[in-house]
């Protein structure tokens, strides 16, 4: 099925017939085939009504997964196909819901599939109730008990690898709210004989295996046990290894599972150990040993088994040892020892280990319980699950196999009883009448097990043995109709084969069965004998102890326990009582092959397994009244559409619309009743007429909904346009106004600032022209008042001035009147004669004061007094200049000739340099010494001047400059009259000396230098050594007193003055160059060579 179909129904896409109450037509034939035909689609699940028949497929389907249990949960049963989960979670919401406790009886036999089936409705109401940290550790112990339980309790056996030895009825137990609190756990009579002997091609309980397979080294070796089945006579080992099993790994899982449900470690251990004393046990074997009474006394063997046991267990070996040769017998008063031969000892020995292993089993059981007990007292639901040995028919039949039938004939009981109970019930409940169906009610054959063959007095009464048992059999069942045996008085089968004398047969609801008395009466007994029990009390080993309390001597209970049988029917009544009074649900199993493969239908098998079910009678007693039946509002919810009134709604009950839909198709009324909550159909066909109509209609339905869809859909995508364009022309509208508003508003905004413009002009120019008129008044007030001002002071000017005229005339007039008087007193040149006095008096004050006031004599004094008249002005100039001149003749008139030409020669310096070169200021106040070395007195010199024989006008030391490098050597230079010379400061030895006539002319720079060229005529006798490049400190000196003395002898020296020149060194000429910059060294200028052709000065800036 795609995901995209959802189913509704089980009649949907269903293959065969999911319901059989639906087969159409309802023979055996076609019943088996609708089972094959769903198995071979592993549909293994089928319906009868709300049985579930359960198909073992032998391989794992894909319909156990957790999708699976969300699909099928909280949906109702018939909705989706058959599947143990749909009862499983219809029995656990009409326990959640309706508070009705709930079983789930599985039946089948032995392989059919039970405890797969009580598995998987575990896990999937585990699944679907309440989750929470305690809930879930309460689920996981519950599921867990199950793999510690089918270690101890299951074997391989023929028919089963993993046969079920022992009944198991569990009570989950669940609070109001649905959630799991705890279970209880009931066991019905394991299978011990097996502990002893297993018959062909079967294999002990697992647990032995598992712990030789599974556990370490360490672990064997403490619980002194080799890793080896064949050591081992308890063991079988035709079928020690089973395909499929890893019992390895189940020992893991097994104690794991122990773990989670709460087992302790050290609880754990004492289990192994007494699996390990099972297994030691068998391994001890008994010798005869003859007795002087004549009899045989059995002795053990080899006693290295027994010694390892009896340390294993913490036994006294002797005590063992002794219970294995004697017997005590207690009747009464009485106390008497007999001895065991060997045969009794072997008895002796399975007994122990028989009870020893079955009373572990118990305990175990016992123990989970404990764990797994709800710890809460209030009110609890339950569901109860029952998982119990199948119905077993083997070659070789005895009392297990006898008491496992007849458990399987009870519960066969319970469900003929409660299926058609239910089914009439149902019928009353919804009031539609009700015909008596026949089927095989197998009542009588509980009645023949439970009060003639396990009654007491046929297995006990006195010293009774196998043979009395049948004989008595024999006597009491003689004529019972299933009762058959060879010594039964029924003529019939004492000719019968195949019945031989030491067996019985009994014809059980599920076939014929042949049963040995061989045994029956010991494993009714179950008898252990005493010195056994009391040895295994004795024990140092705690759980031993527990497993063996009528050992314990203070305690000897004389009273025979019951019988197992007895025990066993006790039992199964209770269970019985206790399932009568829930809900029961059914899964039946059937085995579909003999040979546990997967995709085999064996249907003689399969036939067989239907037969003594009796599936075909649940189906008939099923269908008797109507094959069919639903309550009616889901009835009509999936055929409504049949019908024009009821569709698509019923607006009256639902029953009345079913009449109606029903009425209105036609269908005849025989064929349908009315209960009171459901409709019942008669007959499958009618179902199917409606299923069909319902196929057609529904595609009728599709193509409306898709009309209508369409037109829907069509309809909103327009009314969404609509809407949109609604929309959009609003907003378009709004804008549209937006727009025109914001215009209006800005030319508003226009008009009303130029009127207010307009406005405040005229304002303006009103309040300009008052302002004005204010301002012209002023003025003219202003004018007024100046006018006024004016015109007064006109007026008193006037006044004044007629004052001082009037004063004038009267003055003019009084000098009048004087001169007129007084001019007969004076002669007529007497004013000339005032004036000249009055100037010289004046002038003869100025020369007296002149006199007094004269500066000193200094000739560069420039001071002179002020002058005190204008009119003298010119003469004042005159005298100071005069007073100068006269000033410097008697400063002039004091120098000596020496001091005169040493003035003279300033005075040529300052014609030579003054203006012209920088260095010239600074020489003026330096006195020109001449001889800078006292060259006559200086001894240094002594020979130098010697040699010179002429007065020596200068002495210096000067630099020659290299040409090579620029740098300077010293020299003194000498000038004579006549001629120049150059020595070695040193050695005073001359150098060079040259008439002053070959000197044609000296050039300096016009910086602050001291570098000067002496070049020479061309031509000349000196001419040949080159000119002469040499600086000094006292050049303006060197150069005057040159040019002074050439010309006094010969032609004027030439001086020029330039910032470069050439200067002829012997060959070639080389351009002297002068330029500004910051000198490094102190500032003194500095000649580098640049090229062959020149040299460069660097001179400080001023
Ligand atoms: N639903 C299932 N899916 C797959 N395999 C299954 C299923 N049911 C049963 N089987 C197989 O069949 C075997 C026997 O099943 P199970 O043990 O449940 O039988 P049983 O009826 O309990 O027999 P017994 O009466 O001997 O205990 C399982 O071990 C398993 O291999
Ligand atoms: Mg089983």
């Amino acid at each position: 099925m795609s995901k995209m179909e959802v189913k509704t129904s089980l009649l949907d896409n269903m293959i065969g017939v999911g319901d059989m109450v639906l087969l159409e037509p309802l023979t055996e034939e076609s019943f088996i085939d609708n089972l094959r035909k769903r198995f071979d689609h592993s549909e293994i699940y089928t319906y009868i009504g709300s049985v579930v028949i359960s198909l073992n497929p032998y391989k794992s389907l894909p319909i156990f997964t957790a999708d699976k249990v969300e699909e099928y949960r909280n949906r109702n049963f018939y909705e989706l196909s058959p599947h143990i989960y749909a009862l499983a979670d219809e029995a656990y919401r009409s326990l959640r819901d309706q508070d009705k406790d709930q079983c789930i009886l599985i039946t089948g036999e032995s392989g059919a599939g039970k405890t797969e089936a009580s598995k998987l409705v575990m896990s999937y109401v585990a699944a679907v109730c309440g989750k929470g940290q305690e809930v879930n550790k309460v689920k996981e112990q519950l599921l867990q008990s199950n793999p510690v339980l089918e270690a101890f309790g299951n074997a391989k056996t023929v028919r089963n690898d993993n046969s079920s030895r022992f009944g198991k009825y569990m009570d989950i137990e669940f609070d109001f709210k649905g959630d799991p609190m705890g279970g209880v756990i009931s066991n019905y009579l394991l299978e011990k004989s097996r502990v002893v002997k297993q018959p062909r091609g079967e294999r002990n309980f697992h647990i032995f295996y598992q712990l030789l397979s599974g556990a370490s080294e360490d672990l064997l070796k403490k619980l002194k046990l080799d890793r080896d089945f064949s050591k081992y006579n308890y063991l079988s080992l035709d079928s020690a290894t089973v395909n499929g099993l890893d019992d390895a790994a189940n020992f893991r899982t097994v104690r794991n599972a122990m773990q989670i449900v709460g087992f302790m470690e050290d609880e754990v251990q004492s289990v192994l150990e007494l699996v390990a004393a099972v297994l030691k046990l068998g391994n001890i074997e008994f010798k005869p040993e003859s007795r002087v009474n004549g009899f045989d006394e059995s002795r053990v063997k080899d006693k290295n088994d027994l010694k390892e046991m009896c340390e294993l267990l913490g036994i006294e070996q002797s005590v063992l040892e002794r219970a294995f040769s004697f017997r005590t017998v207690e009747a009464k008063m009485e106390k008497v020892s007999t001895t065991l031969n060997v045969a009794q000892a072997y008895y002796a020995r399975d007994a122990l280990a028989k009870n020893l292993y079955s009373r572990l089993f118990s305990w175990l059981v016992n123990r989970i319980n404990e764990s797994i007990k709800a710890q809460s007292k209030t009110r609890k639901k339950v569901m109860g699950v029952l998982d119990i040995y199948g119905f077993e028919i083997f070659e070789d039949n005895s009392f297990e196999q006898f008491i496992i039938n007849y458990c399987n004939e009870k519960l066969q009981q319970i469900f003929i009883e409660l299926t058609l109970r239910e089914e009439q019930e149902e019928y009353i409940r919804e009031g539609i009448e009700w015909t008596n169906i026949e089927y095989f009610n197998n009542a009588i054959i509980c009645d023949l097990i439970e009060n003639n063959i396990s009654k007491d007095e046929c297995l006990r009464p006195g010293n009774v043995t196998d043979e009395t048992f049948l004989e008595k059999l024999n006597t009491v069942c003689a004529y019972h109709q299933h009762f058959e045996s060879r010594r039964s008085k029924n003529s019939k089968f004492l000719t019968d084969h195949s019945l031989p004398h030491n067996c019985f047969r009994i014809q059980h609801y599920a076939g014929k069965v042949l049963y040995r008395v061989e045994g029956f009466v010991d494993k009714n007994n179950d008898l252990l004998y005493r010195d056994l029990s009391q040895a295994m009390y004795k024990a140092n080993h705690s759980l031993m102890k527990l497993l063996f309390p009528e050992g314990n001597p203070a305690k000897v209970n004389l009273k025979r326990p019951p019988t197992a049988g007895f025990q066993f029917k006790a039992s199964v009544g209770t269970l019985m009582k206790n399932l009568q009074t829930k809900n029961p649900n059914y899964i039946r199993c059937i085995k579909p092959n003999d040979k546990k493969a997967p995709h085999i239908f064996t249907e003689s098998l399969v036939c067989h397994q239907v037969r003594y079910l009796g599936l075909m009678e649940n189906v008939r007693v099923r269908r008797a009244g109507y094959a069919f039946r639903q309550p009616y509002e889901p009835c009509l919810e999936r055929y409504k559409m049949l019908c024009k009134q009821t569709w698509p709604h019923w607006k009256g009950p639902a029953r009345e619309g079913v009449e109606v839909l029903l009425t209105e198709l036609q269908v005849s009324p025989e064929e349908f009743s009315y209960g009171r909550s459901k409709i019942f159909i008669r007959n499958p066909r009618t179902l199917f007429f409606l299923e069909e109509k319902r196929r057609q209609c529904l595609e009728d339905l599709a193509t409306l909904i898709q009309k209508i869809y369409r037109g829907w859909k069509c309809r909103t995508h327009f009314l969404l346009l609509k809407k949109s364009q609604v929309v959009v022309a609003a907003w378009y509208r709004r804008y549209a106004q937006q727009k025109k508003y914001q215009k209006i508003r800005s030319s508003t905004i226009v008009v009303q600032s130029y009127i207010r413009g307009w406005k405040s002009r005229k304002i303006l120019r009103e309040l300009k022209y008052q302002k004005r008129c204010e301002e012209a008044v002023t003025t003219i007030s202003a004018f007024w008042h100046g006018t006024q001002a004016r015109r007064e002071l006109r007026q008193l000017k006037e006044e004044a001035r007629n004052k001082r005229a009037v004063t004038v005339i009267w003055a003019a007039w009084q000098g009048t009147k004087v001169r007129r008087e007084y001019r007969k007193f004076f002669r007529a040149n007497a004013g000339k004669k005032i004036y000249n006095f009055t100037i010289q008096r004046i002038v003869q004050k100025y020369f007296l004061g002149l006199k007094k006031t004269l500066p000193s004599m200094s000739p560069i004094d420039k001071t002179w007094p002020v002058r005190p008249y204008l009119f003298l002005d010119n003469t004042h100039k005159q005298l100071q200049r005069i007073f100068h001149l006269w000033r410097c003749k008697k400063y002039r008139s004091q120098f000596t000739d020496e001091k005169k030409s040493v003035y003279e020669e300033k005075l040529e310096a300052s014609q030579l340099f003054k203006d012209k070169k920088t260095l010239y200021p600074s020489s003026v106040s330096q006195p020109f010494k001449g001889d800078y070395l006292d060259i006559n007195k200086n001894p240094k010199y002594q020979k130098l001047s010697s040699a010179v024989e002429e007065k020596v006008l200068l002495a210096d030391v000067v630099n020659k400059i290299n040409r090579a490098n620029g740098k300077g050597a010293p020299r003194v230079f000498l000038l004579t009259k006549s001629n120049f010379v150059l020595a070695d400061q040193k050695t005073g030895q001359v150098k060079a000396s040259v008439p002053l006539p070959d000197l044609s002319s000296v050039s300096v720079s016009t910086q602050s230098d001291g570098f000067f060229a002496l070049k020479l005529k061309e031509g000349s006798a000196s001419a040949a050594k080159g000119d002469f490049l040499l600086s000094s400190d006292h050049l303006i000196e060197i150069i005057t007193k040159l040019h002074r003395t050439g010309a006094a002898t010969t032609d004027q020296i030439g001086v020029d003055i330039s910032d470069e020149f050439l200067v002829q060194f012997k060959q070639d000429k080389v351009c002297v160059k002068f330029v500004q910059g910051t000198l490094k060294n102190g500032g003194t200028a500095a000649c580098k060579r640049k090229n062959n052709k020149l040299l460069e000065v660097s001179v400080p800036s001023p």
